[in-house]
């Protein structure tokens, strides 16, 4: 299985970047192929008025490496780590960019469109999650937005650390071991249960089938 791992910090090497390297090192534990990515090498630009910077041949023209990411490295990953801080309260502003500029790519003058968006479905997705404050409601915006956008895409959330810090490395000493939950998401990102229930979704009276 293939692994794409998202750092959206600006700090290279931060705390969202510790969250990463250790999901990351438990999914390469579990036999999965990662490959990681620091998003503000590829993503410079945000979304703007398709109809001023779309290309005559329908590509979007904003000149960043946005388009190899999607093409060549989100579309053929089966699940997605995404490491975000916590910026007032929400995900990081890049990667706010990153899900934006999808709809570049999924339009229908978008000439890669339907490659893109019959790779969206079934992906599963990771989310790590690096903040200064302790306190639960703090990334809960962040959380139900990641939630939307993955029901909405149908792909599943399978699990989400919060790692306390704010120093650069910091999170290694929160106490409730965030690196370690980091790499236990890693390691069962697709092995872990996902449900959605609907009313009539087949189920037994066990989670766990004992
Ligand atoms: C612009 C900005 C906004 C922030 N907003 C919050 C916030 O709303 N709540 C919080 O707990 N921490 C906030 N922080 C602190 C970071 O989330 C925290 O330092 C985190 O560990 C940084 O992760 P990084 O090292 O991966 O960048 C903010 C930091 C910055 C730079």
């Amino acid at each position: 299985m293939r692994i794409l791992a998202l750092n959206a910090s600006p700090r290279r090497d931060g705390n969202s970047s510790q969250l990463l390297a250790a999901a990351a090192s438990g999914a390469t534990a579990s036999g999965a192929d990662v490959s990681s990515v620091f998003l503000a090498d590829q993503v410079s630009g945000v979304l703007d008025d398709c109809r001023t910077c779309r290309g005559s041949d329908g590509r979007c023209t904003i000149p960043d490496e946005y388009e190899s990411l999607l093409l060549d490295q989100v579309v053929p990953a089966d699940g997605l780590l995404i490491a975000t801080p916590l910026h007032y309260y929400g995900m990081a502003a890049r990667l706010k960019a990153f899900f934006d500029r999808v709809f570049c790519y999924t339009s229908a003058a978008a000439p890669e469109a339907d490659r893109v968006l019959s790779a969206l479905p079934g992906k599963r997705i990771g989310l790590l999650i690096a903040s200064e404050e302790t306190y639960p409601s703090a990334s809960l915006g962040l959380v139900h937005q990641v939630q939307e956008i993955a029901r909405y895409n149908r792909q599943h959330l399978v699990g989400v650390v919060y790692g306390h810090g704010n120093s650069r490395g910091d999170v290694a000493n929160d106490p409730r071991r965030p690196l370690d939950q980091a790499t236990e998401l890693g390691r069962t990102l697709f092995t872990a249960p996902a449900t959605d229930y609907h009313f009539d979704t087949p189920r037994g009276h066990s989670v766990w089938g004992v």
